[in-house]
């Protein structure tokens, strides 16, 4: 090869490997460095960092499509027009306190609740709707910022009556109720209060994450999600807490942190500390001991319920995701759930001994009989024009057999 041969050889096969660097660049830009470092969303206190859904629907997509139509992921979010239930119309946006008056109004693409108090001329400044607490199946409470602080509306929204309602547990005269972990910690995937232990109501803004994501239940992802996306061969998931070498207790700790009472009680670290996978006895508990019957309720004792039930106790691996899809929104598919049931109770005409009319009145619904709705003492609201209050029907988790119209065990 002579000098110049070898020259212009090189010159080629420089330029063609900058073309295709060019080529790479355009097509790519920056794809590289980005899509392997996925934006945190926030940092728990041990370290782990949460990146949000979104970065899971990749390679997830089935479960991330069907996750966010669950009441979990919908349970919070910044407020706007489309997930505020209550009406800001004229005529149905007053809610009529006996000392106050509140209004309910629209501006800008903003909503603001406004508190005239009765016999006072001096006027409060309206408070916004930020955060909305609840999807909605029940009814929903919504949250104020006052500069860094949490605070909640006075107004709530009451799904069954369609209006809004005095918020439970207020009374009858207008206050100011600081939002503090003892009442996010069960509606968002993670907060950070300014006060480590969770007392004050004071708030990192940035490290929200509102709504119940996968990494409340499947812990921080980022490194799980790294490792994949620099690794699309590998099949076996890497840096992911493994739901099946969970223990059993371990496995309905995971839910029970949100459904097994208020868990006040906290004895390391606040109510966010504790991660899926870890024992939840040696985080949180209950201040009750003894009878656990009489505390449970709606702000919810499922895990309670369900643990002093016979189906629970006689075998050895029931847990929620038994009956319970995390994944999907399946609140009243009846027949998923019969089939539940009869998984274990195969021949239910054989086992079930009631009457064989009441059975097929019921459509043979195993629940309506065996786990009925029941009123919850803790969740009650006032509706305007009653001197009652209604109670939220639940339904229990203590499965048994029940009295047929009175709705208590027999
Ligand atoms: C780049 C691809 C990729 C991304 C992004 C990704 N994963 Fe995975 N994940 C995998 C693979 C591969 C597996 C193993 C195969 C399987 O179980 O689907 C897996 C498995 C899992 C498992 C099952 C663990 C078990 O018990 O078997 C969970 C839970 C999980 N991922 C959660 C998440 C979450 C939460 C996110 C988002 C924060 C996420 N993944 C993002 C690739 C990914
Ligand atoms: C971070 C707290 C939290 C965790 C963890 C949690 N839940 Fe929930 N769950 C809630 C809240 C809050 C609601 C009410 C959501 C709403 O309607 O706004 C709820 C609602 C539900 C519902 C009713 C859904 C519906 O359509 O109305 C079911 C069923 C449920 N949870 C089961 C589970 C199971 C099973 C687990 C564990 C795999 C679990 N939850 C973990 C807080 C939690
Ligand atoms: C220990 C966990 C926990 C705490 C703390 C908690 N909630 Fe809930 N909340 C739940 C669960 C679970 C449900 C669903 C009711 C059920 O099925 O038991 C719920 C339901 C609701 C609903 C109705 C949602 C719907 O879609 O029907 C609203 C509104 C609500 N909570 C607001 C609040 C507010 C406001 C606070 C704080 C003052 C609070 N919650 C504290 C667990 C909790
Ligand atoms: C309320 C808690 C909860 C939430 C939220 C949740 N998961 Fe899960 N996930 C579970 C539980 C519990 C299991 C184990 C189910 C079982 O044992 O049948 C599971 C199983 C899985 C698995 C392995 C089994 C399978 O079905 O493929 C993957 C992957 C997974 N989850 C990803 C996700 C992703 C991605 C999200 C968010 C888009 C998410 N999860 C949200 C509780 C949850
Ligand atoms: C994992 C298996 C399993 C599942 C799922 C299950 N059960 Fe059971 N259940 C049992 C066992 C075991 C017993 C105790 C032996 C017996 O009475 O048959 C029991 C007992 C019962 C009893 C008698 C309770 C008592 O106090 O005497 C009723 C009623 C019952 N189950 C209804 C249901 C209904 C309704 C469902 C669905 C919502 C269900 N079971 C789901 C295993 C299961
Ligand atoms: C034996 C089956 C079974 C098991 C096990 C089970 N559930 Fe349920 N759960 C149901 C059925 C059935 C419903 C009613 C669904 C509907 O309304 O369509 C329900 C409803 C719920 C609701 C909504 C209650 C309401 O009235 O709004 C929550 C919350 C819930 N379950 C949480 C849990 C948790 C947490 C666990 C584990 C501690 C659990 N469940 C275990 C069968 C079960
Ligand atoms: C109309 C109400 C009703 C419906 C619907 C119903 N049951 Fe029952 N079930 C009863 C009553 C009442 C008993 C108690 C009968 C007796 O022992 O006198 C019972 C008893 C049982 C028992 C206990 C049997 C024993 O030997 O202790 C089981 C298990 C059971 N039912 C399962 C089911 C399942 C599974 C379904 C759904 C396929 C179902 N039931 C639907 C009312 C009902």
């Amino acid at each position: 090869m002579t000098k110049k041969k070898v020259f212009v050889n090189s010159v080629l096969v420089l330029s063609s490997l900058l073309l295709a660097t060019i080529v790479y660049q355009c097509k790519n830009p920056n794809v590289a460095s980005d899509y392997s470092s996925p934006d945190v969303l926030a940092t728990h206190f041990n370290g782990e960092e949460f990146v949000g859904s979104e970065t899971c629907m990749e390679c997830h997509a089935d479960i991330y499509a069907s996750h966010i139509a669950t009441a979990h992921f919908k349970t919070s979010a910044l407020a706007d027009s489309t997930n505020i239930k209550g009406s800001f119309e004229e005529g149905s946006n007053i809610l009529d306190i006996e000392s106050t008056m509140f209004t309910m109004f629209e501006e800008e693409g903003s909503y603001y609740q406004h508190a005239e108090i009765k016999n006072r001329t001096k006027k409060t400044p309206p408070e916004k709707f930020d955060i909305v607490i609840g999807s909605g199946v029940r009814g929903q409470s919504f949250v104020t910022w006052k500069e860094d602080q949490l605070f909640q509306l006075q107004a709530s929204y009451y799904t069954p009556s369609d209006t809004w309602v005095n918020s439970p547990g207020y009374p009858s005269y207008s206050i100011d109720r600081p939002i503090r972990d003892a009442c996010i910690k069960c509606h968002v995937t993670f907060a950070k209060n300014k006060d480590f232990a969770g007392q004050g109501n004071t708030y990192d803004k940035k490290q929200i994450i509102y709504g119940i994501d996968c990494e409340r239940c499947h812990r921080p992802a980022k490194k799980h999600v790294v490792h994949h996306r620099n690794n699309p061969e590998e099949v076996v998931a890497k840096y992911m807490m493994m739901n099946d070498t969970l223990s059993r207790q371990q496995r309905l700790d995971a839910c029970a942190q949100c459904h097994s009472g208020s868990r006040g009680r906290i004895l390391q670290g606040n109510s966010f500390t504790f991660l899926a996978g870890n024992n939840l006895d040696e985080y949180a508990q209950n201040f009750y001991s003894g009878s656990k019957e009489k505390p449970l309720d709606v702000h919810g004792n499922q895990y309670g319920l369900l643990a002093k039930s016979e189906c629970f106790k006689q075998t050895a691996t029931m847990d929620c995701a038994t009956c319970h899809n995390p994944h999907k929104n399946q609140r009243g598919d009846r027949s998923f759930f019969n089939q539940k049931c009869m998984s274990c109770h195969s021949t239910a005409a054989v086992e079930c001994k009631a009457d064989a009319s009441d059975l097929s009145e019921m459509a043979n619904d195993c629940i309506a009989c065996h786990m009925p709705t029941t009123p919850s003492q803790a969740m009650t609201v006032q509706l305007e024009g009653d001197s009652l209050e209604t109670s939220f029907n639940i339904r229990t988790h203590l499965i048994g057999i029940y009295d047929k119209d009175q709705n208590t065990l027999k």
